[in-house]
């Protein structure tokens, strides 16, 4: 029995489980779905043989069909706009010079605390509602534009609400270092204290993130802080994240993988090491080529390197207000391509199964197989090569989360 067939499409292109390492494309492909799942996929004709009539049936006839794309790094939550910013960066004024005068994360941190939860809950569902109209299925959710215990709340509260208005499936982490909040400008070390001990505690007795990430980097926190923050966190029993080497390399990858991260993020002015060291210890190594594209910089990471050292290689969008403002993951296939030098079935591997590692999603989100849950999108492209190559446009045409249609 199926409730839905997916039928006859130019392309299956998938991942048949996290750990295959070869991607399958199959040309005239079928998937069908029943409650929510995957119950049969491959030739049209198998599959049509092997399961009773549909209830409904999408015609895929020129397609491709992908899982959903799991997008396993943004910054959701925020109010106001930095578009003034942008323009002054793209005039020539630096990232942090704009931020050591209050500007940047801060001041986004200045509107996100005076906004409702109800103004936040409102922005939020939008973008959501843009992501995966984008082809997202899964999103990673940060706080971090809060920065005390009112506001970090307020923005983890707002996510949770988020997935009850949205059928994008959503994984939430707490970011609390994101920035040093200006009350504490002088006092770094109460900051980080405020954070173990008192925001950190109440994240997790409220349940309300599964992730605490730490930002690691010049005029962030540093890699002795970040350590001191991640090791209570894993005490209190969440999973890790670390964003690393953005703009500078100040050896926080080797401590990060050391502590058990799940995941180490950025990475722009990372090398050998810590591809070597990602590798070693199985942690993801997540590229954000939107990130440097948008501040307009050329140095894009050195993911080559991650990859033929044998680490597992994420890509996601970074999306927020300040130095990724696009919701449209498959926006950054493009940009992995020609500036990561990745090939198109490592693209691929890095939105759906490298992208599910990277949040512990262990499911079957993020590959195709019998009993995974079907999260799947339909592309006007007739093959995944062509969606690599076909840029600036969307070129989605449906998108089924747990065997719903959703768009
Ligand atoms: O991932 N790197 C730190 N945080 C964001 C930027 C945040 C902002 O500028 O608002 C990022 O790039
Ligand atoms: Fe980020």
């Amino acid at each position: 029995m199926a409730d839905l067939l997916v039928k006859d499409a130019a392309q299956l292109a998938y991942y048949p489980d996290y750990d295959a390492k070869e991607p399958q494309f199959i040309s005239g492909g079928s998937l069908a779905i029943a409650e929510g799942k995957i119950v049969a996929l491959g030739e049209t004709r198998e599959v049509v043989d092997a399961i009773q009539r549909p209830q409904e049936v999408i015609e895929a006839r020129g397609c491709l069909v992908t899982p959903g794309l799991i997008d396993s790094h943004t910054h959701l939550v925020f109010a106001g706009s930095r578009e003034d910013e942008f323009v002054r960066r793209m005039a020539g004024e630096s990232y942090l010079s704009i931020a050591s005068e209050g500007g940047g994360i801060l001041s986004t941190v200045h509107a996100t605390r005076q906004a409702s939860e109800e103004e936040l809950t409102e922005l939020g569902n939008a973008r959501l509602a843009s992501m995966l109209a984008c082809g997202t299925t899964t999103v990673e959710s940060k706080s971090g534009y809060g920065l005390d215990m009112e506001s970090e709340l307020k923005c983890l509260r707002v996510t949770e609400r988020l997935r009850e208005l949205q059928p994008i499936r959503l994984v939430s982490t707490f970011l609390g270092a994101h920035a040093i909040p200006p009350e504490y400008k002088a006092d770094r070390g109460g900051y980080v204290r405020l954070i173990t001990d008192e925001i950190l505690p109440r994240v997790a007795e409220e349940g309300l993130a599964e992730f605490c990430d730490v930002f690691c980097d010049a005029g962030a926190f540093t890699v002795q802080e970040m350590e001191t923050i991640l090791l209570r966190a894993k005490e209190l029993g969440f999973s890790l994240k670390a964003h690393l080497d953005e703009f500078e390399n100040l050896g926080g990858v080797e401590v990060a993988t050391r502590l058990g991260v799940t995941s180490v993020d950025h990475l722009s002015k990372s090398g050998r090491e810590e591809a070597r060291a990602c590798a070693r210890s199985g942690t993801v190594a997540t590229f954000l080529p939107a990130t440097t594209f948008h501040l307009g910089e050329s140095d894009f990471a050195d993911a080559r390197t991650f990859i033929e050292a044998g680490a597992e290689v994420a890509v996601a969008s970074d999306f927020n207000p300040g130095s990724a403002y696009c919701e449209n993951l498959s926006a950054s296939i493009i940009l992995s391509c020609a500036y990561l030098h990745m090939r198109p079935r490592e693209i691929l591997r890095a939105m759906t199964v490298a992208g599910a590692l990277a949040l512990n999603i262990g499911d079957g989100r993020g590959v195709f197989k019998e009993g995974a849950p079907a999260d799947v999108v339909v592309w006007n492209a007739h093959s995944w090569n062509y969606l690599v190559y076909h840029w600036g446009v969307n070129l989605l045409k449906r998108v089924i989360v747990g065997g719903k249609v959703v768009i």
